[in-house]
């Protein structure tokens, strides 16, 4: 009887490891399925940022918007008729690149039917967004399946700009990242704008005396009066920066640079100084001298962050269009 239940036993946990292995987001997924994926996506893209080369940074931040909240798994893309979708939420109404993603998967589905999720063409975007701005390349594990719920208040789980050290490090813990991702993926921000309303608490109201001398202590005071130049007002909701300035449209490692000289536009960026690890990190890499170590780096980190909560298997749907649910 013994035997016959230790055997019952190895067959569960044999068929459950079948189970998880079959679970695992995989490079070569849609190698048979839709080998044309990779080229198909990349051709869209390639074409869109001639004309409009800040969409790259938008689609790298859509991503992480995306994983972070409900896993990697298309939400951010649904419409709401009622706008209580992630979209509709504050943190989102400043994301870019819906309609362009949403014409990729045209594409996709026209050569794959039914066959290639939103949150892969989603994944692969970021991927040729940072490639294609001359950052790292790696392989996309794929296979993600796309979720068909999309809730409004479950964005506070992305990380506020005026989040500090302990609220960075706790929001990502929570998909299962760590200090080291946290510090790697910030530099997400050497590519890309920011509006000043994201920022000018920073400059008016740090403390909510909403006075000329309520600024953000952390802040570099030059690079605060330029800022003051740029933006006007507390409420300034027009008014577009670049996060780093110069080189926003290149993936590199200025980041750091900017950061190390206390030139992080968000309290976020500044709050990498506060901890020992992550400090010696921004400050190992300012100036830029380890450029392949960075960049293996990120791409180890964006792999991680791609896996966060994902569908797989049977698991949710392929959507046909990204911004609705197919029933
Ligand atoms: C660490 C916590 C983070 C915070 C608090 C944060 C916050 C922000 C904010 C407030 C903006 C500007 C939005 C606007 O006003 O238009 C922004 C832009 C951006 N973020 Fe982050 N972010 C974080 C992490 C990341 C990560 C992990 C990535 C990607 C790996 C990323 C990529 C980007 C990009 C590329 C932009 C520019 C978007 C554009 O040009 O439209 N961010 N972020």
């Amino acid at each position: 009887m013994a035997s016959r239940a230790a055997m019952m036993q190895a067959l569960l946990l044999a068929a459950l490891a079948v189970g998880s292995a079959r679970a695992q987001l995989h490079e070569k997924f849609y190698s048979e399925s839709c080998p044309s994926v990779e080229a198909i996506v990349r051709k869209e893209l390639v074409s869109a940022l001639s004309t409009t080369p800040n969409l790259a940074a938008a689609l790298l931040r859509m991503h992480f918007h995306d994983c972070f909240v409900r896993g990697c798994d298309g939400s951010v893309l649904l419409d709401s008729a009622n706008k209580t979708a992630e979209k509709d939420a504050v943190p989102n109404q400043t994301l870019r690149g819906f309609g362009f993603v949403d014409r990729v998967k045209a594409a996709v589905e026209k050569a794959c039917p039914d066959t290639v999720s939103c949150a892969d063409v989603l994944a692969i975007l970021a991927r040729d967004s940072v490639w294609l701005t001359k950052g790292p390349f790696w392989e996309v594990p794929l296979g993600r399946r796309d979720g068909s719920v999309s809730i409004s208040n479950e964005t506070d789980q992305l990380p506020p700009p005026t989040a500090n050290f302990t609220v960075l490090t706790q929001l990502f813990a929570a998909k299962n990242l760590d200090a080291k991702d946290l510090v790697v993926l910030s530099a997400g921000h050497t590519i890309g704008i920011s509006h000043c309303f994201s920022f000018t608490d920073r400059l008016f109201n740090f403390t909510g005396k909403v006075n000329p001398t309520d600024i953000d202590p952390t802040l570099d005071t030059e690079y605060m009066a330029k800022l003051r130049g740029k933006c006007r007002s507390l409420n300034d909701n027009t008014t577009v920066v670049e996060m780093d300035p110069g080189s926003f449209k290149t993936f590199d490692l200025d980041y750091f640079t900017v950061v190390a000289k206390r030139r992080g536009l968000f309290h976020s960026d500044g709050a990498l100084l506060t901890n020992d690890f992550t400090r010696a990190y921004v400050q190992r890499h300012a100036g830029g001298a380890f450029k392949e170590e960075f960049f293996a780096d990120f791409a180890a980190s964006m792999v991680k962050m791609g896996n966060a909560d994902v569908l797989t298997g049977s698991q949710g749907e392929i959507r046909k269009k990204c911004s609705v649910p197919n029933h």
